[in-house]
This record gives structure tokens, C-alpha cells and sequence, in this order.
């Protein structure tokens, strides 16, 4: 049965609840409207651990555009229903002033993964998730928390926060859920026309073919990502965001794929930014 809670007390609680009887606990952070990729996290927090809490927050302090935030789309029946039929045992679900109560001040930054890539042209987009997360996982003081690949420096950044801040939690990664021909899931791809939806396989094509040119380690990058920038410009994305090659612990920018190496892009179709990122496999 799905227990719906709204406040902090009442979590902290059934945790301890849970924690008299011995019991390990997951956690599952979302801003809810559920498709399979948040559900792929859930299922590997429900096989690793006696229980698992699913939170569906829409964080303001993440959001750098107001209609960003107020049009972002909300369904938490229909999200409940998700849950409820996985075996999650809480939804956390709190109002923005129970997390932001009058007078809050406090925020939590992790510059040097954060001001790249996504964090470039959203500004205070990095914190807001990262001081989110740590009150997330100080409300909950679980065993586990789970945040999905497809976004890596989202990922990256809430690691180093956990590990700076001392928080002892497992930062657990989830590999990416696509469609069969390779979309990355996003509950943005529903803004796609059927002609979009077209073009925006080429994303991941694009970053499979790069990653297969790179993948030797010698071959000079900035050729290949001129090359595949081109390609998604072809494609119909416009404009691109970026489209690089960076360390996959640090985040700096290679001229070669030495591993660990990851590609990242982010690019428009329309009115929706599309993001992705792919692996290089060694050898
Ligand atoms: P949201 O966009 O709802 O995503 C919640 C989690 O689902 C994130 O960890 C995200 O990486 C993961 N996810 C989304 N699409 C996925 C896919 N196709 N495959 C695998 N995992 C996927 O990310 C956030 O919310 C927020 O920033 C949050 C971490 C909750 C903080 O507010």
C-alpha cells in the first residue's frame, strides 16, 4: 500500500519505523509526470532494498525561468497510480514551503562540475538540485539514493556534494532507458510534432557514430565533433547547445578520448532542448 506524505516529521518517522525493524531504505527523487526512465530507478531501488520512498518535488530554486516552472507538467494521481502498482512504499510529496519555509536561506554549490555544460546556460540550475538533493537525503537518511544517467553532471554533482557533505548514502547510477530507435526518455519528447520526433533520433545516431570514431583514444576530437555537430544541424537541431568531449569523473574537456571519456550534447528541435550523453567504450 502507498502511503502519501506531505511533511518532513511524518517521513522522518516511518524511516524510523522502518529502521526498528531492521529494514534498508531507498530513495527515489523526481519532479513527477512518471514515464519508464524514472521507473527503471524505482525497480532497481525496490530490488535492492526493503523499502523504497519516491519524491515528486518541482524544485523552484532549480528553475531559472518562471513559466519553466509553472508549466511544468504535473500528474500526481496518475504518478501515485505508477508507484502504488511497483510496490513503492511512500510517496514524498511536500509542498514548496515545506521544503522553503519564510526565512529559508541556505544553499549548497559544487562549482567545478557545475558551471559546464548544463550548468553554462542555467545559471543556479546546478545548485538548486544539489541543495535540493542534500535536504532530500538529510529528510530521509536513507541507504540508497538513485538518479538516472541521462543526466550525468546532474549525477556527477550530487556525488561530490554526498561525499563532500559527509552525507552516508550510496549515490547509486541508473544507465539510461531509451526508445527502440535510441531516444533518450523525457517527458519533454510528448512536446515533440511527429516530424520532430523524426529528427530526434539523429541525437543519439550522431553520439553512437562519434563515440565509434573516438573510441581508439588517438584520434584528435575536435575533427570529429565538428563533423558531428554538422550532422545534427542536417538533422534539423537548432541551435546546439554543445556537443563535447569530456572526462567522465571530471568533467574537463579532452582533445582525445583517454579514458574514462563521455560525450555530451544538448540541442534544440523547435521550442524543446533535447540532452544526451553516451559513454566511450574502451579498445
Ligand atoms: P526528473 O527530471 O524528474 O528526473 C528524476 C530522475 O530520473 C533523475 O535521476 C533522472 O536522471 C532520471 N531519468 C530521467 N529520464 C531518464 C531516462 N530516460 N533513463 C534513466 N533515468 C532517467 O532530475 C530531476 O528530476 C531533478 O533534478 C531532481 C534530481 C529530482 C532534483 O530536483
Amino acid at each position: 500500500e502507498l502511503a502519501k506524505l506531505r511533511r518532513i516529521a511524518a517521513l522522518r518517522s516511518q524511516v524510523a519505523a522502518w529502521r526498528r525493524a531492521g529494514e534498508s531504505v531507498a530513495i527515489v527523487p523526481t519532479m513527477g509526470a512518471l514515464h519508464d526512465g524514472h521507473l527503471a530507478l524505482v525497480r532497481r531501488a525496490r530490488s535492492d532494498c526493503d523499502r523504497v520512498i519516491t519524491t515528486i518535488f518541482v524544485n523552484p530554486m532549480q528553475f531559472n525561468r518562471r513559466d519553466d516552472l509553472s508549466g511544468y507538467p504535473r500528474d500526481e494521481a496518475g504518478d501515485a497510480a505508477k508507484l502504488a502498482e511497483m510496490g513503492v512504499d511512500v510517496l514524498f510529496a511536500p509542498a514548496a514551503e515545506e521544503v522553503y519555509p519564510e526565512g529559508y536561506q541556505t544553499r549548497v554549490s559544487v562549482p567545478l562540475l557545475s558551471d559546464c555544460l548544463c550548468g553554462a546556460a542555467r545559471p543556479g540550475h546546478m545548485e538548486g538540485v544539489a541543495t535540493v538533493v542534500a535536504k532530500l537525503l538529510l529528510q530521509s537518511l536513507p541507504d540508497a539514493a538513485y538518479f538516472g544517467e541521462k543526466d550525468y553532471q546532474q549525477l556527477l554533482v550530487i556525488r561530490r556534494m554526498a561525499r563532500d557533505l559527509d552525507i552516508p548514502v550510496r549515490i547509486e547510477a541508473v544507465a539510461t532507458v531509451r526508445e527502440a530507435d535510441g531516444l533518450a526518455l523525457s517527458s519533454r519528447n510528448l512536446l515533440l510534432t511527429p516530424a520532430q520526433r523524426d529528427q530526434a533520433t539523429a541525437m543519439y545516431r550522431v553520439l553512437s557514430e562519434l563515440a565509434a570514431r573516438l573510441k581508439d583514444g588517438r584520434t584528435p576530437a575536435q575533427p570529429a565533433l565538428a563533423w558531428a555537430r554538422a550532422a545534427l544541424t542536417e538533422a534539423g537541431f537548432d541551435p546546439i547547445d554543445y556537443l563535447e568531449l569530456r572526462g567522465a569523473d571530471s568533467l574537463q574537456p579532452l582533445e582525445r578520448a583517454e579514458q574514462p571519456a563521455r560525450l555530451f550534447a544538448a540541442a534544440w528541435l523547435g521550442q524543446v532542448r533535447l540532452i544526451d550523453n553516451l559513454a566511450i567504450a574502451t579498445g
